[in-house]
């Protein structure tokens, strides 16, 4: 059996303080790092410097989700950085399998990233190129945004061919998680809950990563059983 697993996004923490933001999330699977470059989302959040030092803060690994232009220039260097997986918009590119094998190469998991409006039909074929799908169930860009409940149908699907045994991914969702959208997320199928505003708004983030992996494990039919 495993257990769902929860991603705080450091988005919603204090940039002037982010080892210590790291630290209060002790506890948390990954530690989910949006990096933004004003073209592919309009926000700009931060880049590969920031990230190298933040390496050196933190042993939580890292989950580095990139919203960015030309992933295979960019992405290849977090990985070699050491990150531990390595997301990239498919929406970015042209070739999202030689982006997955450069990351894969550079020693990091990859990870195929589709916004709430693209349809998982015609990447099915090259999931197994990938180590993880992360569903936005936000457009991306901002933290604090209404969860999008549509997009569970594109986590249903997936959880099916996983649960068949016809595909290995681990299913990431990101945008909107709280405790009132945890439950249903994890109904549908989630491994791994990305969560921002939520945890970095609590008194206590960690007991906020606490709380919301127990209520995804009460609700998650795939990981009890
Ligand atoms: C949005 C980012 C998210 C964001 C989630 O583009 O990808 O990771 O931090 O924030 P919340 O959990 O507040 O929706
Ligand atoms: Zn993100």
């Amino acid at each position: 059996m495993s257990r769902p697993m929860i991603a705080p996004s450091i988005l919603s923490a204090d940039f002037a303080r982010l080892a210590e933001e790291a630290a209060a999330v002790k506890g948390a699977d990954w530690l989910h790092v949006d990096v933004m470059d004003a073209h592919f989302v309009p926000n700009l959040t931060i880049g590969l410097p920031v990230v190298e030092s933040l390496l050196k803060a933190t042993d939580i690994p890292m989950d580095c989700h990139l919203m960015i232009e030309d992933p295979g220039r960019w992405a290849p260097p977090y990985a070699e950085a050491g990150a531990h997986n390595v997301t990239f918009h498919a929406e970015a590119t042209d070739n999202p399998i030689a982006v997955a094998r450069d990351i894969r190469a550079a020693g990091a998991k990859a990870g195929l990233s589709i916004k709430p409006g693209t349809p998982l039909e015609p990447y099915l074929e090259i999931l197994r190129d990938f180590d993880t799908l992360l569903v936005m169930s936000v457009e991306p860009g901002f933290g604090g945004q209404s969860f999008i409940p549509e997009v569970l149908g594109k986590v249903r699907a997936v959880r099916k061919l996983v649960d068949a045994g016809e595909l290995s991914i681990l299913v990431e969702i990101d945008g909107g998680i709280n405790t009132d959208t945890v439950e249903q997320a994890a109904e549908a199928g989630v491994d791994c809950f990305v969560a921002g505003s939520a945890v970095y708004s609590a008194e206590d983030p960690a007991a906020a990563v606490e709380s919301l992996r127990r209520q995804a494990l009460t609700a998650s039919p795939h990981l009890r059983a």
